[in-house]
């Protein structure tokens, strides 16, 4: 392993954006496209982040199978939120959906066709027309590949505007001067062992969810929560992170997706007894209710003794009716999927599956330019010089339960809305301002510390027990004995994790440097998640608590925030009236 150097080199940048997914591409884009000096660091090669893996469709009200309009796009991502989602910030990403998918199409993103040319969309859980009455078909697709096919459309667009990739770097903490204003990241070359500061005049955190907190998970290993890490260090809060999103169909036993698409293509869960159960639960929308809700009822099916297998611990996912040209042509990595990860070929047999963590609804406040918010005496206050979009952001669209498709319209939205926001202040007007001495101490300190550390703990048995903690005491139903005692866990824990050291130093490698890192990363997301939930007593959304079985919008209808010192709470008013039109005002969710 490389030493760590006491001199550390600096390279300066208009803007440095951590992450290289569907949300800081699409930003990096837009700032070099205007002529911005623009650095992207990522964990991975770009086409390899996170957002690749996203399956089914980006959401939009194009209208090209049926009717359809913004405002009702607007309805059902409010509803599917449970209400807790800003509805200012609900009704900006609804009206730019249009437009920011044909923007893909002109980019040359390989959507899937209709016959008359038009981009095929098919149906989504929580996606309706007419205010609930029926589903509409508003995801547009790329097979189930949609997340792939856009990652590498931006990435051959960000290499023709010649954004410059660092790629294998791992940002370790911001820098922020005495006025609290961020002037880039400290990071480290992951190969090398090389430390760097990139100053920047805008920092933007595109670092995805922290899913590695739980231990079943349909998220990448990258998904460490690097960008909440690194804001919770620097005394910023979390949002709204006690709303994790369990996607109803994760292969049983290996955690994979099986897109909701399949759900869309006319595909039903099924129980031991053969019946389609969410005919009971949901009458209207059926299998495709929003996903807290058939999380929650596959969960009851196999706690009534209805689950299928040997042990009754998953139900089934059919999907053979749809006929296997259409699987072949709609699904062909549900396929692959089936028969790699289950062991099934698909267009003959069930596919076991049960609910998986997926999403994280929580993050970073922001507002709707993407600028990273803080709040004091009810006032929200900008931090000059950082940016926050995609899943480690909260600006809120999502509020307490995401509809699907809508991650990758928020990635789209928000990563343009962000780098409009940045062009238009007239960056290459100004100077980067200079580095504060200390500009470095934090991130240096913690590597030092874990060099010359004497501790006895091993990082992946720290990390193992934060995953299994979160797991069995923060899952799909809560209740305050659980979350009581798996906050004491996760506190124990994070003693622990300061005292993880290499055993054998002459034998570690970088990763393993890494690794330590991101534990540290994983921590904190973890405790600002299980803090957050023991603290609401209520149900809503992704929040499913059997002690308080009730949306209480008399005294919870707030937005959390979290703050890593002193592990303390606040909370913020979600904002209910939109741009330019009425206010959904709360109901019962039926679906
Ligand atoms: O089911 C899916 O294809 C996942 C989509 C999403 O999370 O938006």
């Amino acid at each position: 392993m490389a030493a760590i150097k006491s001199a550390i080199p600096s390279r300066r940048f208009d803007a440095v954006i951590v992450g290289a997914g569907g949300s800081g591409m699409r930003a990096s884009l837009q700032l070099a496209e205007a002529g911005l000096n623009v650095a992207v660091l990522s964990k991975v090669f770009p086409t390899r982040s996170h957002t690749v893996a996203a399956q089914g469709g980006i959401g939009a009200s194009l209208g090209n199978m049926s009717e359809d309009n913004w405002f009702w796009h607007m309805f059902d991502t409010v509803k599917g939120g449970d209400y807790l989602g800003d509805q200012d910030a609900i009704e900006f990403m609804c009206r730019e959906a249009p437009k920011v998918v044909y923007e893909l199409e002109h980019f040359g993103m390989p959507f899937d066709r209709n016959a008359d040319g038009t981009i095929y969309q098919r149906p989504f859980g929580g996606h309706t027309a007419n205010f609930g009455e029926k589903p509409v078909q508003r995801a547009c697709a790329a097979a189930d590949r949609t997340g792939h096919a856009l990652l590498h459309t931006l990435y051959q667009r960000n290499v023709r505007a010649r954004t410059h990739f660092f790629v294998e770097w791992m940002a370790i903490d911001l820098i922020r001067d005495a006025s609290g204003d961020v002037l880039g990241v400290v990071a480290l070359e992951m190969e090398t062992g090389e430390v760097m500061m990139l100053e920047a005049k805008t920092t933007m955190f595109a670092t995805g969810g922290a899913g590695r907190i739980f231990a079943a998970s349909t998220n990448a290993f990258i998904n460490t929560g690097d960008g909440m890490g690194m804001a919770a260090r620097a005394g910023l809060p979390l949002q709204d992170m006690e709303f994790w999103q369990f996607h109803p169909t994760g292969v049983a036993g290996a955690g994979v997706l099986i897109t909701e698409g399949v759900r869309g293509e006319g595909g039903i869960l099924v129980n031991s007894q053969g019946e389609r159960f969410m005919e009971r639960y949901a009458p209207t929308l059926k299998d495709l209710a929003p996903r807290d809700f058939v999380s929650r009822s596959m969960d009851q099916e196999i706690k009534e003794g209805r689950g299928c297998g040997p042990n009754k611990d998953h139900v089934m996912l059919d999907l053979r009716h749809i006929g296997a040209d259409t699987i072949q042509k709609r699904l062909p990595s549900i396929l692959e999927i089936g028969h790699k990860f289950a062991n099934v070929d698909a267009t003959k047999e069930p596919i076991p599956v049960v609910p998986t963590i997926h999403y994280q609804m929580g993050g970073i406040p922001t507002n709707i330019h993407g600028q990273v918010v803080t709040t004091k005496n009810g006032v929200n206050e900008v931090v000059n010089g950082l940016y926050a979009i995609g899943e480690c952001a909260c600006v809120s669209v999502h509020g307490a339960n995401r509809l699907g498709t809508n991650s990758l319209l928020d990635l789209i939205v928000f990563g343009r809305a962000a780098g409009n926001h940045v062009v238009a202040s007239n960056l290459k007007a100004r100077s980067n301002k200079d580095l504060p001495k200390d500009a470095a101490d934090l991130a240096m300190s913690r590597l030092s510390k874990l060099e010359n550390s004497t501790g006895t703990e091993r990082v992946q048995d720290v990390a193992n027990a934060i995953r299994s903690t979160m797991q069995q005491y923060c899952g799909v139903f809560r209740t305050d004995e659980l979350l009581q005692t798996g906050l004491g866990k996760i506190m124990e824990l994070d003693e622990r994790r300061k005292h993880v050291s290499f055993k054998d130093k002459s034998k570690v490698f970088n990763t393993a440097r890494v690794e330590a890192l991101e534990l540290d990363n994983l921590i904190e997301t973890a405790k600002a998640t299980i803090t957050s939930a023991n603290a609401r007593k209520e149900s809503r959304g992704a929040h499913a608590h059997r002690d308080y079985e009730k949306r209480d919008d008399e005294n919870w209808m707030k937005h959390t925030l979290w703050y890593s010192e002193g592990n303390r709470l606040d909370y913020k008013p979600v904002v209910t009236k939109p741009l330019t039109v009425e206010t959904f005002q709360p109901k019962a969710r039926t679906f």
